[in-house]
């Protein structure tokens, strides 16, 4: 099984390499995997100019799946957009059709006290967040910033679904909801927005074909409220690209830091890329002092959605678990006054737990 490793910007590379670790370890336990490197985002820019090489894609065709890290970095920001890193993401989600993005967000019992919430709000949260990915505002034309015949400037972009890509992603989130507590709640702003009329609507009659799912609707200012005030009330939310990008950032810290969520960005055929929901932190990077844990986790969901390894998954999952219980925390996740420890600490405990 050929693994393309994309670790980008910023603390990219470092949570990457903790990954790639604890890939290495399961292949010397006997599992195939073959890794190989390629850049991305802005440290791809600097070595090509282009934040998305052809032969990365041209990598990234040949693999069975897609490990990525992070990218971005303020010295990026002022280029030309279609030169800036996110660009590199967001064509790699186009070029493959990745559009069901999977974020799942767990609160493990030891870190119930991490959250800035009450403990009692987050113990035990389990939901799933499942993103439509290729379509939305991000994507839709026309866009841009013009001047106005008053000589003023007007920026403008356009949201829209087809009633095709809301009825593929819908398909999803049944079927997920179905293998999980078979409850459904459909994220939108249908009282507002056209767009998201049409996504109730198509959402329902999909429905239809999951009696055993019950669904549920919600407009997402309320969806971002009842998510801090009662978060436990959510198995899988359905949310359009740009309401699913608010709201998993929101759901992250629930579990009590951004640095614990993984993703798994999958196509029609099980092909992915699995990456940390979150940012490439150039504050910290370089330092050793990144959670390499959600990067980790997004390994094991690669195992598991892309490479059929359910054992393998599982066993590195349930690795994640034994270092938290152990007490191991990076930053992110400490307690005030705890012991920390860095990037690659944190790897090498989850390395050693794989062995237990
Ligand atoms: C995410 C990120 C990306 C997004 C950016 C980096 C383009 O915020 O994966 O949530 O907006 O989708
Ligand atoms: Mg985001």
């Amino acid at each position: 099984m050929k693994i393309a490793v994309l670790a980008g910007d910023g603390i990219g590379p470092e949570i990457t390499e903790q990954a790639a670790r604890v890939l290495e370890a399961l292949a010397a336990d006997g599992l195939s995997l073959e890794l190989r490197a390629a850049p991305v985002g802005g440290t791809a820019y600097d070595a090509t100019g282009e934040p998305l090489p052809s032969k990365t894609v041209a990598l990234c065709e040949q693999a069975d799946a897609i490990l990525f890290g992070a990218i971005g970095g303020p010295r990026y920001d002022k280029l030309e957009r279609s030169k800036r890193p996110e660009q590199a993401l967001l064509r790699l989600r186009k070029h493959f059709d990745l559009f069901a993005n999977l974020r799942p967000a767990v609160v493990y019992p030891e870190l119930a006290n991490a959250s800035t919430l009450k403990p009692e709000v987050v113990a035990g949260l389990d939901l799933l967040i499942l993103r439509e990915l290729t379509s939305d505002i991000y994507f839709g034309q026309p866009r841009g910033i013009h001047t106005r015949d008053n000589g003023e400037r007007e920026g403008f972009d356009t949201m829209r679904y087809t009633e095709g890509e809301i009825r593929r992603i819908a398909h999803v989130g049944f079927a997920t909801a179905r293998k999980r507590s078979k409850r459904l709640c459909s994220i939108d702003k249908s009282n507002v927005l056209e767009t998201t009329q049409l996504w109730r609507d198509v959402v329902a009659e999909v429905g239809r074909g999951y009696p055993d799912v019950e669904l549920t609707h919600m407009l997402v200012d309320n969806a971002a409220m009842q998510l801090v005030r009662n978060p436990k009330q959510f198995d899988v939310m359905l949310c359009g690209n740009m309401f699913g990008d608010i709201l998993s950032d929101e759901a992250s810290m629930l579990t009590g830091s951004i640095g614990m969520l993984p993703s798994a960005s999958l196509n029609a055929d099980g092909f992915g890329l699995y990456e940390p929901i979150h940012g490439s932190a150039p504050d910290i990077a370089g330092r050793d002092q990144a959670n390499p844990l959600a990067t980790i986790l997004s390994a094991a969901m690669m195992l598991r959605y892309s490479l059929n390894q359910d054992a393998a998954a599982t066993r590195v999952e349930q690795a994640v678990r034994t270092v938290l219980a152990q007490g191991y925390r990076t930053a992110d996740i400490a307690e005030p006054g705890a012991r920390t420890v860095g990037t690659r600490e944190m790897g090498d405990a989850v390395i050693a737990a794989l062995r237990d």
